[in-house]
């Protein structure tokens, strides 16, 4: 993962690469540094912690240099302390870099390199790289790192700096984004275009294997064999994704929020005229021949995935699977030109899912995404493209995106059954209805929060935890179950309620939590049967309930009500009430809402 930046121009080198990073935070924040040229000589600062530490060890430090790079990490190799940080340098200092990915066959390489006499100090993968540039290095660094390329097996994106050009950064990838741009106040390479559109809206964006060099006159390109080549930007008219949380605690509940205004937006940029999906007429064309849709994406993406797959099964009436991303690039599942591979992302850079729409397109599956960062990688790969209109999210553990991914999904399972003749147009525009009724039911979950905060005393000195539901209140359950182990560090998990007596019933213990999904009405009576079981031994119960079930409901202590809704989009509703809880719960154990331990925004390693 983590996110690498570099700057060369008229200015001190230092502010640029700071801001840069404080951009990619959202890549990883367990460690930064920065590595600047001063009068011939590599100056590396780096620390453990957030980019704060960093701008605390770099006060009173007096840098003028006008040349660097600089990293933000989520640690793959080597835990993350001081050592561990990028940038790494070889043995003598020559070659200094920082790395986005994972060199994959690092320990032969380092065994190799310590046998001819270098030496290491840090467990990282990155330090075999330094030291790799060092041993090829004849004077051409673009020839060394075409040479290194060649032994470097797994993925990277690379800024590099050497001693002997102390006014040049080199940048080259693998698999990893890399991107660069040329503006008034200098040159920058950065893995996100988020930390260069300040600067310019003209953006390179480096192909696998090449190479690109900046220095103080220019931006210039080569390829594999180190032959300079001319490259064009592109022109990214994209808004600038600002991070502001106004008068909000944390992102997280900012983006709760904006919950309503997003899904009103998202609809509304997919239907034009009472036409679903125009762009995507093409796609649809092929409706009728299609025998199968894979849902694929990770985390929240794959619940937002298994959320799809419940509903375009049910009204589309085709087989549908749902897997995460890390499985279905090296499973079997069987695709051809008469599978739909549907890949869901927010960031839209996500390694694994990135990795699996390869491998569709490589098998002749048709793919479309439903992406929340426009230019975004796996937008560009795919054959159609959704964009949900959640604007920028920051906070890692997502809301207003997921919900714009549910809502995609719904819509685009609508328009699949309707085009497919599998449901009549007055039912399309029934659950049409219902589908714009959403935001506003949304807004009512947000206004009467306090229900949430009220029941997130449930997990009150609790370390562990249930969620149960059946069908798309089994969805619901897995991403409710992720949002309090992402933010308040519980060990909660979800399962089909009718599992539960199939094992995991025996870790019952007076007192333990367990959140029940029942909204899904064909289903009540079943997972009410199951609620029944686990109060009689003795678990504490939170129901998620639609308010059509209250008089069913009438002796339950703990329910917490819920907007009726078609069967069909209840997992929308549930989800927000379910932010809310995990939100509650975490503000209450003191945990950091908005960068939770150990993880990071967008995840480029697999
Ligand atoms: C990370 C985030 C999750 C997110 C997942 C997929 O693990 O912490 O919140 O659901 O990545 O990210 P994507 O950008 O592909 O939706």
């Amino acid at each position: 993962m983590c996110g690498i930046i570099g700057y060369v121009g008229k200015s001190k080198a230092v502010p640029y690469l700071i801001r840069g990073l404080e951009h990619l935070e959202y890549r990883g924040y367990d460690s930064s540094g920065i590595a600047v040229t001063e009068n011939g000589q590599v100056i590396t600062v780096k620390t453990s912690g957030r980019i704060q530490d960093l701008k605390n060890k770099l006060t009173g430090i007096e840098l003028t240099a006008k040349c660097g790079i600089g990293h933000t990490r989520w640690a793959t190799h080597g835990e993350p302390d001081d050592i561990n940080s990028h940038p790494h340098s070889s043995m003598s200092g020559l070659f200094t870099v920082v790395h986005n990915g994972i060199i994959e066959n690092y320990l032969p390489v380092k065994k190799e390199l310590m046998s001819e006499g270098f030496t290491f100090k840090s467990s990282t993968d990155t330090e075999v790289i330094a030291n790799l540039l060092e041993k090829y290095y004849e004077g051409d660094v673009v020839h060394t790192i075409n040479k290194c390329r060649r032994i470097l097996e797994g993925s990277y994106a690379l800024c590099i700096i050497c001693r002997d050009f102390p006014d040049t950064v080199y940048g080259v990838r693998k698999g990893s984004p890399l991107h660069c741009a040329e503006s008034s106040s200098g040159r920058l390479f950065s893995s996100d275009t988020i930390a260069l559109l300040p600067y310019t809206k003209s953006i390179y964006t480096l192909d696998e294997g090449e190479t690109a060099v900046m220095d103080s006159r220019e931006i210039s390109f080569f390829d594999t064999n180190s032959n300079r080549i001319s490259k064009s930007a592109d022109r990214l008219d994209l808004p600038e994704r600002s991070a502001d949380k106004g008068d909000f605690p944390h992102f997280m509940l900012k983006e709760i929020f904006e919950q309503p205004q997003v899904l009103k937006r998202t609809l509304d940029s997919l239907i034009k005229e009472d036409e679903l999906f125009p762009e995507l007429s093409e796609l649809k064309k092929s409706f009728f021949a299609l025998q199968k849709i894979c849902f694929v994406g990770c985390g929240s993406a794959y619940h937002a995935g298994l959320a799809g797959k419940i509903l375009t099964e049910k009204i589309g009436n085709i087989t549908c699977t749902a897997e995460t991303a890390s499985e279905f690039r090296y499973g079997n599942t069987p695709l051809d030109s008469k599978t739909l591979c549907i890949f869901i992302s927010q960031s839209g850079e996500t390694a694994d899912t990135l990795a699996a729409l390869l491998k569709a397109k490589e098998k002749k599956a048709r793919t479309l995404s439903v992406i929340n960062v426009r230019g975004s990688s796996i937008a560009g790969e795919s054959d159609f493209v959704i964009y949900t209109e959640a604007g920028p999210e920051i906070a890692v553990a997502t809301t207003k995106a997921y919900t714009a991914q549910l809502i995609s999904l719904y819509l685009f399972a609508l328009c699949f059954a309707h085009e497919r003749w599998q449901i009549k147009r007055s039912e399309r525009d029934r659950l049409l209805s219902e589908l714009r009724l959403l935001p506003a039911k949304v807004q009512r979950i947000i206004d009467s929060r306090d229900k949430a905060e009220l029941f997130s005393s449930l997990f009150d000195g609790r370390r562990e935890g249930w969620f149960i539901g059946r069908g798309s209140d089994y969805a619901a359950a897995m991403e409710g179950s992720l949002k309090i182990k992402e933010i308040s560090y519980i060990n909660t998990g979800a399962y089909p309620a009718g599992e539960l007596k199939h094992g995991t019933i025996s870790l019952l213990e007076r007192g333990t939590p367990v959140v029940a999904l029942c909204c899904e009405e064909r289903l009540f009576t079943k997972t009410f049967a199951n609620i029944r079981e686990v109060k009689a031994r003795g678990a504490s119960v939170l129901i998620l309930a639609c308010e059509k079930s209250a008089e069913a409901l009438t002796d339950e202590e703990n329910v917490l009500f819920l907007p009726d809704t078609a069967d069909e989009f209840a997992c929308l509703l549930q989800a927000v009430a379910l932010q809310l809880l995990s939100y509650y719960t975490a503000v209450k154990r003191g945990c950091d809402i908005d960068k939770p331990k150990n993880l990071a925004k967008s995840v480029t390693v697999e």
